[in-house]
């Protein structure tokens, strides 16, 4: 009988490993006899604090991978997620952003606040997108809509140029700024955009009213700031608990993003002339800690 030196295959390797944690896990789980003969179920302290230890260490590198890698794959995951998002919330965007049509319509020196005739004036508007992400609003923009996005990571950049230019020939994306919402000097001009929408960001920045000074710093007078954020719910509400529990997580998991930020506060305090916003239910699909949402229109 030839003796065969018998090479295991990744999978061979992967199925015998899986069963003998499947055994580990039954045999420990199930119950292991105490001194007295009997079935102990119950987690001694000892065990209790492996497991924390366990959770932090997995924290730990959860938090490093986040800080080394997310930036490079949250671009890949939101592209697909915005479809998702946008498969709920489409309904909602379109009612949001319906007043933008209005705005392109409007004559330019009439919302300044100028005599001239109105006639004259080309329809245009030019809208700066903060945290614009890879063009997750584009779909929803009049026709010759100018947009200017705003986007931290770079990593967005081919998406959101990419998208636009496959799907969205309609609007015309005049440049992309790199930069944080916090703090736009430098790169737009005070007074010199129509619009300026924000959606799906106030969670995740790292100051609600530096963003909010900036959207108003660089719109136009009578210009409009539109937004649509998840928020977090009523207070006592089973949600609102369940966000509470999560939050510690939630920002290693997604990009830095916090489920417990109440941004009708900082936008009622952001020195608007007229703010307009309701609080709505998004049955985003698995996110559902986010469905809370804040819609509204803020006009300067
Ligand atoms: C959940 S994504 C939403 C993207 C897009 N607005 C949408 O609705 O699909 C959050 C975006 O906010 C961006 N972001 C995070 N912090 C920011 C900041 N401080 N200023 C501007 N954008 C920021 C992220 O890079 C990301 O593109």
């Amino acid at each position: 009988m030839p003796s065969y030196h018998c090479v295991k295959s990744p999978m061979q390797y992967f199925n015998s490993y899986s069963r003998t944690y499947k055994f580990a896990f039954i045999y420990y789980f199930s119950g292991q006899p105490n001194h007295s003969g009997q079935t102990e179920n119950r987690p001694t302290m000892y065990e209790y604090g492996v497991l924390a230890l366990l959770l932090l260490g997995g924290l730990l590198v959860l938090n490093l991978l986040v800080k080394t890698r997310m930036h490079l794959l949250f671009p890949a995951i939101q592209d697909r997620c915005s479809i998702m998002y946008n498969v709920a919330a489409g309904g909602f965007k379109r009612e949001l952003f319906k007043d933008m049509e209005t705005l392109r319509d409007q004559p330019l020196t009439e919302r300044a606040g100028d005599a001239a005739s109105g006639d004259e004036a080309p329809r245009s508007l030019t809208v700066l997108e903060i945290g614009v992400g890879t063009g997750a609003n584009f779909e929803f923009y009049p026709d010759g809509t100018a947009v200017i996005g705003v986007e931290p990571n770079k990593n967005f950049v081919g998406y959101l140029e990419r998208n636009a230019a496959k799907h969205f020939p309609r609007v015309r994306l005049e440049r992309t700024v790199v930069a944080f919402g916090e703090d736009l000097r430098g790169h737009v001009d005070d007074c010199s955009v129509d619009a300026v929408v924000i959606t799906v960001v106030l969670c995740s920045v790292k100051c609600v009213d530096a963003v909010l000074s900036e959207a108003r710093r660089v719109l136009k007078q009578g210009g409009k700031l539109f937004f649509l954020e998840h928020v977090a719910a009523e207070p006592g509400t089973w949600i609102n608990q369940l966000q509470w529990v999560l939050n510690p997580i939630w920002p290693y998991i997604f990009d830095g993003c916090q489920l417990i930020r109440t941004p009708w506060v900082n936008v009622e305090r952001a020195g608007f002339s007229k703010v307009d916003y309701q609080k709505l239910w998004i049955p985003v699909p698995f996110f559902v800690p986010a469905r809370p949402h804040l819609m509204g229109v803020a006009t300067k």
